[in-house]
């Protein structure tokens, strides 16, 4: 049957997912299978069944595919996706409704506030210290994220969560407690295919944290995977992010991303039910320390379309 791989798109987080489209769709077609790269818009989406597609690889980052609203396209025009549902991806892009979840659920996750007003900012500093990370609930690839260090950034950092400086219109806005600990602020993820936790990645960002420069475009970000945890930790971490997964009700693949106190303690940051694929992304790095190479990946995750 015929493959659309979905990219491009209309979030802030476009070019990620144009990044991500063209990788799966070569390592398709080079797989033999029928895929055609669409940079999708919602007219495009919307007729996807009249077009005599079968499935979709669904790589749209953030607002609209990531979302729960292409997912709802799809569902009413019977074409089966890869990765998560409406309700999961409508959750996970939620980082606040997200956290009440997991929080109501016994799963570690930092102390948070969302800022409804700049007034609230002082209430954030005041209940969670500095530094703290001012960043949009709803937001992708580190789009709009602030580390406020000093108070005097937090006007600034709160103009660009919220968008105000014209990057998007007046986005829900949160403050979240900063982790840092023995591991000086690296960042870990762990990425999930098939209900199963891969091994987790260790990264030390180049800069305060791992920004969108760090993401996509620094060579200076450095990686590790396998990450360094013992065996016992590994394997309880892998644990509670496939739990913190399944809770959102999350199916297929996706990545949870953490960070980990002084005591070695794990904290949940987010989920991401659509996560990169780029050459410099996660998940594919995730798979190769586990003998599945990029085609392989993208194979699997296509294979979840299947009945
Ligand atoms: N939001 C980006 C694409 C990620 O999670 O990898
Ligand atoms: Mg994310």
């Amino acid at each position: 049957g015929r493959v659309a791989v979905l990219a491009g798109g209309w979030s802030s987080e476009r070019q990620v997912a144009l990044w991500s489209g063209e990788g799966i769709h070569a390592a398709l077609v080079a797989k033999g299978v029928d895929a055609t790269l669409i940079d999708a818009t919602p007219e495009i989406v919307l007729n996807l069944g009249r077009q005599g597609y079968d499935r979709v690889f669904n790589i749209l980052h953030g607002t609209g595919g990531e979302d729960g609203t292409v997912q709802a396209a799809l569902d009413l025009q019977n074409i089966p996706y890869t990765g998560s549902g409406v309700l999961a991806s409508a959750l996970a892009m939620d980082k606040l409704r997200t956290k009440r979840l997991w929080k109501a659920e016994g799963l570690p996750t930092p102390e948070w506030l969302w800022i409804e007003h700049e007034a609230d900012l002082t209430t954030a500093v005041e209940r969670l210290g500095l530094p703290l990370i001012i960043k949009p609930s709803e937001e992708g690839s580190s789009v709009g994220v602030s580390k406020v260090k000093h108070a005097d950034q937090l006007h600034v950092a709160w103009q660009l969560a919220r968008g105000s400086d014209g990057a998007g219109d007046d986005r829900v806005v949160m403050a979240e407690r900063f982790i840092g600990g023995g591991t000086q602020g690296h960042e870990f993820t762990c990425a999930i295919l098939d209900g199963v936790a891969l091994p987790t990645i260790r990264i030390e960002p180049d800069g305060e944290f791992y920004d969108y420069n760090a993401k996509y475009l620094s060579d200076n970000t450095r990686y590790h995977c396998p990450s360094g945890l013992d065996a016992e930790l590994e394997a309880q971490v892998q644990a509670i992010c496939l739990r913190a997964f399944r809770l959102l009700g999350a199916r297929g693949w996706g990545r949870v991303d953490f960070m980990l106190d002084a005591d070695d303690r794990p904290w949940l940051i987010e989920a991401n039910l659509v996560p990169g694929m780029t050459s410099h992304s996660l998940v594919p790095m995730a798979a190769k320390a586990r003998g599945i190479d990029y085609p392989e990946l993208c194979w699997t995750i296509l294979e979840g379309t299947l009945p």
